[in-house]
């Protein structure tokens, strides 16, 4: 899986608005995923560490695939499915698992967790920095789609920017807002009630919300019984 370098960053540059780094051979290194990669990973790790050996756990929107690659270094007994609504993407992450040397990760598939269900069942699913940055209903379609794959008391993680009560919790998440509505008039900061009652309707209760660095949150829904 190889992709033109130049076209990749154009493409980056139209959807992010800045320069994203690609490194030789084809990873790319977006530096939100570094910067709060470390208590993330703390993150899944804590949630996934009880789960037998064996366990299928899937990543939507994996974008570069880092977090994953990374994360499936360090829980070698789980096996990691990545997959992403941008083809363009796919390369990244094919790259990230060969420079991992990580055997237990699949091939990457290109998803649209907004429209479409996974292929087969999963034993838990999260996805990072996606709710405000992609339009209200594939939020909606990512709790429809997730309830035909994730059974009973599986876990689903969704990291990234909330309001609470209508509230954004730093004036730097208001000027975010206002930067996310200007390029996409449906993106947007979502508040965590609305989020959390969109679940309920799917089967999924709000289980833990984690404060976490620069005012995000690691939320945990659990599909009911
Ligand atoms: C800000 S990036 C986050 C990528 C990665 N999760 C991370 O934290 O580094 C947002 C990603 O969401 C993907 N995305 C947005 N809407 C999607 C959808 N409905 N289905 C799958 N991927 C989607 C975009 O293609 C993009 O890669």
């Amino acid at each position: 899986m190889a992709s033109d370098p130049t076209a990749l960053a154009a493409h980056l540059k139209k959807y992010y608005r800045v320069d994203i780094p690609i490194a030789s051979d084809g990873r790319i290194e977006f530096a939100w995923t570094r910067r709060n990669s470390e208590a993330i990973l703390n993150q899944l790790r804590e949630r996934f560490k009880d789960l037998p050996a064996g366990s299928k756990v899937l990543e939507l929107a994996s974008g570069s695939g880092e977090h994953l690659t990374k994360l499936a270094q360090q829980m070698p007994n789980i096996t990691f499915y990545p997959t992403e609504g941008d083809s363009m993407l796919l390369p990244s992450i094919d790259a990230w698992i060969k420079y991992s040397n990580v055997q237990n990760v699949a091939e990457p598939t290109v998803l649209n967790f907004g429209t479409q269900a996974f292929s087969h069942p999963v034993d838990a699913a999260w996805v990072v920095n996606v709710t405000h940055i992609s339009p209200w209903a594939h939020t909606v379609g990512l709790f429809t789609n997730l309830a035909q794959v994730l059974g009973p008391n599986a876990w689903l993680g969704i990291y990234g920017a909330f309001n609470r009560n209508g509230q954004f919790s730093s004036p730097s998440n208001k000027d975010f807002d206002i930067d996310l509505r200007e390029r996409n008039s449906e993106w947007g900061i979502r508040d965590l009630e609305t989020v959390e009652a969109e679940g309920n309707k799917h089967g999924f209760v709000l289980k833990e919300v984690h404060e976490m660095p620069a005012n995000n949150l690691f939320v945990w829904f659990r599909r009911d019984t």
